[in-house]
């Protein structure tokens, strides 16, 4: 069967309630979490894709067992580092970042060596960030050249650690204090503010974590070797997932929606806040408090008028994932939008910066880079009639994703690769544009 799909037509109005897939950085944590919890956990709407399903191969093999009845997962741990693993396992982390980072910080004890391989995009992402953390607690590591293969094999002598971790990644955050649940004594990470589903489950299990807020960073205190129970956890929408869909209403014609139930905790809302920023008026309702996560509606409107933005670089971690599909409402806003210091950008699946910079101009619009600042001169009667052709660059699901909704609001015909790899985060992409009428072949 072939993997590209072809647009040929815009998307016409919609007005329409959906849902979108569960969030991935949640569903990845709660299962490692799950597996080390004691008894059973019990995870409703746990997203089914394949960063996930790694997740729970994962652990599988590391011999966590776990059942599935209803779409409810059911996992049983054994409690802190009680893996029931056999000698000389490899792990396949598949295109998952987030796995292959956060699973190191679970394995610093492990009693045997685990190997840790990827596809061919998390092949060429840099471990340093996290190898060198846990080499501070005492892990061993072997690696080539600080990218996969890893070999990892854990200690009984470890350490805690402070650690100042300044790039903003939660995924090295998130490692670091899944090693210091395994090491005796307090570790400490001061931490560039950036999503904090890890530190909010661990206060959502009562595990002793503290938080202190400075400016931009948070200082993090992890107690070490605290049992914690099995929990109950239902996933809710992921705005990453939500971002692709705003943006096709907004720069849609006379159209509106509401997305149900997305989780819109503050380190992951850059999006809504640029896009307002922008003139977009989107607005967050039904909102509540589910074990520590805020969770909302979401309503958008189409906009025929948006203005540039001189982007505040301290939105770009809550925004990191969703500059791509900013870039595109930045090509149609009124005047020029300036984002600053976007370099972590090309450390994601595929070099998302170079790729959004191509395929801008492709789209024909005007950008100037410098170093790892871009700015974009908007045209907002921009209008495409061309044969394009996006040849998907290490399957990123997110170059997908910004490719079928500029097809579907700007127009052109569109030949688009790699469909398989919406399977990494949102399975049920296409399925849900073509119920809001999107013809996609
Ligand atoms: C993620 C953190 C971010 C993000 C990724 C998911 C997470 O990566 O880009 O898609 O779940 O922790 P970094 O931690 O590298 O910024």
């Amino acid at each position: 069967m072939s993997n590209n799909i072809i647009i040929k037509n815009k998307i016409g109005n919609f007005n329409k309630k959906i849902k979108v897939s569960s969030d991935k950085s949640i569903s990845i944590r709660i299962i490692l979490l799950a597996s080390q919890a004691v008894g059973i956990s019990k995870i409703t709407n746990l997203l089914e894709s394949e960063d996930v399903i790694n997740t729970l191969k994962s652990i599988k093999k590391l011999g966590i067992k776990y059942t599935k009845s209803n779409r409810i997962y059911y996992i049983q741990g054994f409690g802190l580092n009680e893996f029931k693993r056999k000698k000389n396992i490899t792990i396949n982390a598949g295109n998952s970042g987030t796995l292959a980072r956060l699973i190191l910080g679970l394995l610093v004890k492990s009693k045997s060596n685990i190997k840790l391989i990827g596809d061919k995009s998390l092949s060429k992402r840099d471990f340093s960030r996290v190898i060198k953390p846990l080499k501070m607690f005492g892990a061993n590591i072997k690696s080539n050249n600080n990218l996969l293969p890893i070999e990892i094999s854990g200690t009984d002598f470890l350490r805690p650690i402070t650690y100042d971790e300044n790039i903003g990644s939660a995924q090295v955050k998130s490692c670091i204090i899944l090693s210091a649940l395994n090491t005796p004594g307090k570790t400490i990470i001061n931490a560039k503010v950036s999503r904090n589903h890890t530190e909010l489950m661990l206060k959502f299990l009562n595990y002793p974590i503290m938080v202190k807020k400075n400016s931009g960073y948070d200082k993090i205190t992890v107690k070490g070797l605290h049992q914690f129970k099995a929990f109950e956890y239902s996933v809710p929408g992921d705005i990453s997932s939500a971002a692709f869909f705003i943006v096709l209403t907004l720069l849609s014609e006379k159209s509106q929606m509401t997305i149900k139930n997305v989780n819109i905790n503050q380190s992951r809302i850059g999006i809504i806040t640029i896009l307002n920023k922008m003139g977009a008026g989107i607005k967050l309702k039904q909102k509540k408090n589910y074990n520590g996560e805020l969770i909302a509606d979401i309503h958008i409107k189409s906009k025929s008028k948006l203005n540039s933005i001189t982007c505040p670089s301290k939105l770009n971690s809550s925004a990191i994932d969703e500059f791509l599909i900013i870039f595109l409402v930045a090509a149609k806003a009124k005047g020029v939008s300036k984002f600053k210091e976007l370099g972590e950008m090309n450390k994601k699946e595929s070099k998302r910066l170079d790729l959004a910079i191509k395929f801008l101009k492709l789209i024909g619009i005007k950008v100037k880079r410098i170093r790892n600042n871009i700015n974009i001169h908007g045209n907002p009667n921009l209008k495409l009639s061309k044969n394009y052709e996006i040849k998907n660059f290490l399957k990123d699901h997110r170059i997908f994703f910004l490719s079928c909704i500029t097809a579907l609001t700007l127009g052109g015909r569109w030949k688009i690769n790699d469909k398989d790899s919406i399977n990494t985060s949102f399975p049920d992409f296409i399925k849900i544009l073509k119920s809001l009428g999107a013809k996609i072949n």
